[in-house]
């Protein structure tokens, strides 16, 4: 066959696949959500979604969502995608656990980052029967010790306020007192690049220091004892995850692979440290028992360095960027702002350390603060919710969608914070202020840590932490921003939505120097 022909044979092909998967196959199938067209059968839309997802969604909204935010589906790498944006159908996907599975979006996460198919069996797979035979250790109110309900219950233990004990207070208490010792000028000297004044750049250095106190927090002083770059391999790692939660292949993300492995003997050494040598100024409380549960269920030591690399990211990957971008944010706006933190939060405080923490977590003692950290949550985080569907499921009016078995459903927060019928016309601008006026209802659009079940339960510690973290920065010190002109700002990657706060762009951080105040 001439190499015309065979052209022509291809191209002939390709047009009867258009035509039957975005002509004839929706008049078959008039329910499904409307799919985005796209060039190349399989692959879909996974180069643009991998490069800019954020600019493929805008894409489906305008050309298929429209105003009455009807779901619309991509397809990616042979996975077909639903994106979800109506109240209604979100409500749908977060009360039908049953069709919508959050564990199957976790297991997903679990695979992309090398846990076993053995350990899968031993954990998520396993009849909650013999869960409950073997995990007897822990008070877990509830009969169904599935898995999935039995790490999220130990995670709610650690880290719920309405806890019936003080692991919250505990670990919070004791991130505050690694902050008050190690945030002094002549320990930070050590992140200069400056050798007569502390300059930093900001973004790294917040990121440098508060992961290694959220470290701290749920592994004690042994880790960085043992290996004192886990939280500088950990910055990496965090850099390149995205690949892992979009499901590259391996071979597309080797730099990930290969700090992902370092990472995983790291946390493999120690947990072969004696229990003692690791449990002695460990403040959690969830560790060692998320470490007995597995021990109880027969976890190979590789895999659970797994699963505490994914409590390493949980804990550390968002905080530091929500306080950064805080503070970038309260560094580019008139200094009056910063003025009114700093005598708002004085109160709570007895010379340079912070001894009332209650105080400054009462939104009426500290207004200015308690608007900036709603404004920054809404205007720097970028985070889906993500589910499996399980069974084919029609989702209630407005429509009659229906949601194949198989598809992933995404909801992208992002859409609802700058809704304009909530925040008003100004919703693309940054700006503390409108939290003034806005009705207490507004806060329910602003879904910086998911919702449903899988509603993220470390947001009360990332609350604390942050707020705590700014009364001390700004009593302590003063921040000059070395930038020329008014316009200073680090500018925010927001073209993937992933799991919580966006990081800075490729070389989009910003230097900053850094004086002690008396
Ligand atoms: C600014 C800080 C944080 C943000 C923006 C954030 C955001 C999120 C988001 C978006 C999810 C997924 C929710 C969903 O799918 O609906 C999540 C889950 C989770 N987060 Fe956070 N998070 C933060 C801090 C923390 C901290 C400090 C911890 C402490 C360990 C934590 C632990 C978790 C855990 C364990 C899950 C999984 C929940 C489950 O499996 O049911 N997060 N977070």
């Amino acid at each position: 066959m001439s190499l015309l022909s065979s052209t022509l044979l291809l191209f002939g092909a390709w047009i009867i696949w258009r035509v039957w998967r975005f002509t004839l196959s929706p008049l078959i199938r008039p329910n499904d959500p409307k799919e985005l067209p796209y060039t190349i059968p399989f692959i879909g839309h996974a180069i643009s979604l991998f490069s800019n997802s954020t600019v493929v969604l805008t894409k489906g909204w305008r050309n298929l969502s429209g105003g009455d935010r009807q779901p619309f589906a991509l397809q990616a790498a042979g996975t077909s995608l639903h994106v979800i944006s109506h109240p209604k159908h979100m409500a749908e996907v977060f009360k039908n656990t049953q069709n919508f599975s959050f564990q199957g979006f976790v297991l997903d996460i679990l695979k992309a980052t090398g846990i076993s198919p053995g350990a899968i069996a031993k954990t998520y797979d396993l009849d909650p029967a013999i869960v409950d035979s073997k995990v007897d250790h822990f008070n877990y109110p509830k009969k169904d010790k599935h898995f999935e309900h039995l790490n999220r219950q130990l995670h709610l233990t650690q880290l719920s306020p309405s806890s019936q004990n003080d692991n919250l207070a505990s670990l919070d208490q004791s991130i505050l007192s690694w902050l008050q010792d190690h945030l002094t000028i002549q320990n930070l000297q050590q992140y200069s690049l400056a050798q007569d004044s502390l300059e930093v750049n900001l973004y790294s250095f917040i990121n440098n220091v508060f992961i290694q106190a959220g470290e701290h927090a749920y592994f004690g002083p042994a880790l960085s004892k043992l290996h004192p770059n886990v939280a500088k391999n950990f910055q990496i790692y965090d850099e390149l995850y995205w690949k892992d939660l979009y499901q590259l292949p391996p071979f597309l993300a080797p730099a990930l692979t290969s700090i992902k492995e370092k990472l995983i003997t790291q946390f493999k050494d120690y947990f072969s440290l004696p229990r003692e040598e690791r449990t002695a100024q460990n403040p959690s409380w969830f560790t060692p028992n998320l470490e007995l549960t597995l021990d109880a269920l027969g976890v190979e030591p590789r895999d659970k360095a797994v699963f505490f690399l994914m409590l390493y990211f949980a804990a550390n990957s968002n905080t530091p960027k929500l306080l950064f971008w805080l503070l970038a944010h309260l560094l580019s706006s008139p200094p009056s702002y910063l003025s009114q933190i700093r005598s708002e939060t004085s109160p709570a405080f007895t010379n340079q350390n912070l001894t009332d923490t209650t105080y400054i977590l009462k939104p009426g003692n500290c207004p200015t603060l308690e608007r900036f950290y709603l404004e920054v949550l809404r205007f720097r985080s970028n985070s889906i919710s993500a589910r499996r569907v399980t069974t084919d499921t029609v989702l209630p009016a407005p429509g009659s969608f229906v949601l194949r078995k198989g598809a992933k459903v995404m909801i992208p927060w992002r859409v609802f914070h700058f809704d304009e019928t909530v925040f008003g016309e100004d919703a693309k601008v940054f700006n503390p202020e409108r939290w003034e006026h806005l009705p207490a209802s507004a806060r329910g659009s602003v879904r910086p840590f998911g919702g449903g079940k899988s509603i993220c339960p470390g947001r009360y510690l990332a609350e604390r932490e942050v707020k705590k973290a700014v009364a001390l920065l700004v009593r302590r010190f003063d921040f000059e921003v070395l930038a020329e002109g008014d316009g200073w700002m680090p500018v925010g990657d927001d073209s993937r939505p992933g799991v919580g706060m966006m990081a800075v762009e490729k070389g989009g951080d910003s230097r900053v120097r850094i004086r002690g105040r008396e």
